[in-house]
């Protein structure tokens, strides 16, 4: 691998081919979702919240810088935070527009808090966000009172919060599409609304919100399907200790980078295992034959969520068919399943996959390109792709472009290792979004 400076991700890096296996034990960064709302919730709690773990990643950061402008004090050292919490209504009006840079954890959960302030506020994001979809949170808002204004019928960033004198009253919103950080603005604003909030998905997203409330205390419940969660009214959260598992999500790399690459036994530590972010367990080791990955002794962790460790040794891939119900607790990962597929035995599909075309870029029309461009064979679908594994041999390698987006690159970075002439990653310094040190992290585990 080259071109790596200091601390900071060179723009472009080549990923040499692996000539042995990958081998050694590794703890994976803290989890992106669970680091952001530890922030959130901490700052509006009555108190110190100490995070330990919390992933210090570019879109972490934006939700950190978000609250310091909001007057909340946070204290970091490394991957430990104390968050001095200031209550539901100790934020002070910003002294300038809130960029939220690349993540839309950080814009789409913040347009549901600060609907609720009783101030003004503005919110942007870089060229990516800036044209991602924001309709989708903006109208359950607006339906509770919120106010709300922007350019392209408020579908997009820049959007102005109008928070004063703002009553909001709970609501019933049956989601369109089923996504954690929708959910999550809803349940944010419930916090402050009159009555009820309730939010019903046809299928359950993430559910790190939801843990994360009871957690801090508040009265939230769930129907028996836990489709439908309710949140009252509440006047207070309680700090509380948050232990970040490690994010399945970046443990996920290195899983399918083990499995492919002949002779490897890596071990990753502390792995989060939230049955609403494990579908890469089902789909890796049931759909796709990986028998080499076992997932052992699952316990909960100090945080409300359950921890494992993984076992990763090589082995040959089946190819599957993978739908959306099947991704949905896997819908980051799907830039690696594809780079997993590239070494099956066949023909692998992934379908109902839509909402990956606003991600952080297009990530089928990436990943098609991508894949295509080192000697892969593969078929862009309107909401999928097909995949033509090479059934474990090397594919040639090239030149890609990750997109500014964070997982196209650590996934093409991974199929660099079972190339013949390595990947060269043009915008590699992505992976900073959510995995500070991941080339170094990869080239640690080469022998
Ligand atoms: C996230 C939810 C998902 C996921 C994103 C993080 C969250 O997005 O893709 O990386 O932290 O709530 P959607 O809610 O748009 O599905």
């Amino acid at each position: 691998m080259e071109l790596v400076k200091g601390n900071r991700t060179a723009p472009m890096l080549r990923v040499d081919p692996a000539e042995n296996g990958l081998v050694g034990t590794l703890g994976v960064p803290g989890d992106k979702s669970i680091s952001h709302r530890a922030v959130m919730l901490g700052a509006i709690a009555d108190g110190v919240t100490e995070v330990t773990n919390f992933l210090p990643g570019e879109d972490n950061i934006s939700t950190i810088n978000a609250f310091r402008l909001m007057g909340i004090t946070i204290d970091q050292d490394g991957t430990t935070l104390k968050v001095h919490g200031k209550g539901l209504r100790g934020l002070s009006e910003p002294t300038d527009i809130i960029d939220a840079g690349n993540s839309g954890t950080t814009a789409r959960l913040l347009l549901g808090l600060l609907s609720a302030q009783d101030f003004f506020t503005v919110i942007t994001g870089d060229a990516s966000l800036r044209t991602r979809p924001m309709g989708r949170v903006v109208e359950p808002l607006r339906l509770m009172g919120a106010r709300i204004q922007g350019a392209d019928e408020t579908n997009r960033l820049p959007l102005a919060i109008v928070g004063k004198d703002v009553v909001l009253e709970g609501r019933y919103y049956p989601t369109p599409v089923p996504s954690a950080q929708l959910k999550s603005a809803i349940l944010f604003a419930g916090l402050y609304a009159e009555g009820e909030t309730s939010v019903k998905e046809v299928a359950k997203s993430r559910d790190h919100t939801e843990r994360l409330l009871k957690l801090f205390g508040a009265d939230i419940d769930f129907s028996d399907d836990s489709t439908t969660v309710t949140l009252r009214k509440t006047d207070k959260l309680t700090p509380c200790s948050i232990a970040v598992p490690g994010d399945p999500s970046s443990a996920a790399f290195f899983m399918v980078a083990a499995a492919i690459v002949p002779d490897s036994e890596v071990v990753l530590t502390n792995v989060g295992t939230n049955p609403t972010r494990a579908g890469i367990f089902n789909i890796l080791i049931e759909k796709m034959g990986a028998s080499g990955i076992k997932v052992n002794s699952t316990e909960e962790g100090a945080s409300g969520e359950p921890v494992a460790e993984i076992t990763v040794k090589s082995s040959s891939l089946k190819p599957a068919v993978i739908n959306a119900k099947e991704l949905l607790p896997a819908i980051d990962e799907f830039p690696i399943i594809c780079v997993a597929a590239a070494f099956a035995n066949g023909a692998t599909k992934i379908m109902g996959a839509g909402e990956l075309r606003v991600k952080e870029c297009d990530r089928i029309a990436v990943m098609a390109k991508s894949l295509t461009a080192i000697g892969v064979k593969c078929e862009e679908e309107d909401e999928g792709i097909v995949v033509y594994g090479t059934g474990g041999k090397r594919v040639r390698g090239g030149r890609i472009d990750s997109h500014g987006d964070h997982r196209i690159a650590m996934a093409l970075a991974v199929a660099g290792l079972m190339s013949e002439v390595g990947v060269t990653i043009d915008g590699a310094d992505a992976v900073d979004v959510s995995f500070p040190g991941f080339f170094g992290a990869l080239d640690g585990l080469r022998r």
